[in-house]
């Protein structure tokens, strides 16, 4: 669903040193100040976090933790029958808590013997080479909070149920640790704006919204389809087109909207050669000459 980098509700600080978080009126929480508050509480703990300190533990009501017991109990169905078998056994591995909202420092700590990985929590907006170049590290910025639990299957931004449910699950897969780890090195190798962008919109359009042919069937392992109940049930249904570098590279996307082009990899060892090489290899040249062929 969505480019951690680019769309989050801004986040302000105050001169009172007092943190804000702008909901937008659309917002299924705007007029909710209890909510609000809380939401301003945790983008603060964010901003105080200082990078090698343990992540600062975030409250949640008994009816945000319904909420995450919902959509996990909704999804483990819909990841049965739709996502890769890679992500499953990896959420398997990874074993998130089905009751609860799991702490991020928690979810860090089963990560880390897997892959490696870690989170780092994130208030609002991270700057795209940031975001892209921890990625090198084994560190993944994540927001804390949850949707509102008016509409437990809805949000209009990425909340911890994509971050943890999508990512995190994603993560627990020593291949597609792989995969993050070769996009934060590409973030961190190219120099212009232009190439960064064309990394991260591989990126979208691979592990956020990426599927993959298995047993003759479309399956999902982007962590956007792979978060969010109702794009998971259509994804089929969308303009799903081989795997293209220069394509994926150069394809507008709107983020506020289920996503209707798609690019399917033959098989994880194709995504790998594809995309993993690209990663791998790719500088600021050899982006403008791809950006720039037919
Ligand atoms: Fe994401």
């Amino acid at each position: 669903m969505f480019e951690e980098a680019q769309y989050f509700a801004p986040v302000a600080t105050r001169d009172d040193g007092s943190v804000v978080v702008e909901l937008a009126s659309g917002h299924p929480g705007f007029a909710d100040t209890v909510y609000r508050n809380r939401r301003n509480a945790i983008a603060a703990l964010a901003l105080g976090h200082k990078p090698g300190e343990p992540i600062p533990h975030a409250e949640y009501t008994d009816e945000e933790h319904h909420v995450w017991a919902l959509v996990m109990q909704e999804l483990a169905v819909k990841h049965d029958k739709y996502a890769v078998r890679e992500f499953i056994d990896a959420a398997v591995r990874l074993g998130l808590p089905t009751d609860r909202i799991p702490q991020l420092q928690e979810v860090s700590d089963l990560l880390k013997p897997i892959t490696g990985f870690g989170y780092l929590p994130a208030a609002g907006l991270v700057p795209l080479r940031e975001f892209y170049g921890v990625l090198a590290d084994g560190l993944f910025h994540s927001t804390q909070y949850i949707r509102h639990h008016s509409v437990p299957f809805y949000t209009p931004e990425p909340d911890i149920v994509h971050e943890v449910i999508g990512h995190a699950n994603t993560l627990a897969s020593p291949r597609f640790a792989a995969l993050y780890r070769l996009a934060g090195q590409a973030a961190r190798r190219v120099e212009t704006d232009e190439a960064l962008e064309f990394v991260s919109k591989v990126f979208w359009f691979t592990l956020e919204f990426g599927v993959m042919r298995e047993d003759g069937e479309s399956k999902a392992y982007g962590a956007g389809i792979l978060s969010s109940s109702g794009e998971i049930e259509e994804f089929r249904g969308m303009d799903i087109r081989p795997l293209d570098l220069k394509a994926m590279g150069s394809t507008p996307y709107d983020i506020t909207k289920y996503q209707e082009v798609l690019f399917e990899a033959e098989s994880f060892d194709h995504l790998e050669d594809v995309v993993g090489t690209f990663w791998d290899t790719c500088d600021d040249d050899s982006i403008a000459r791809l950006a720039a062929s037919r």
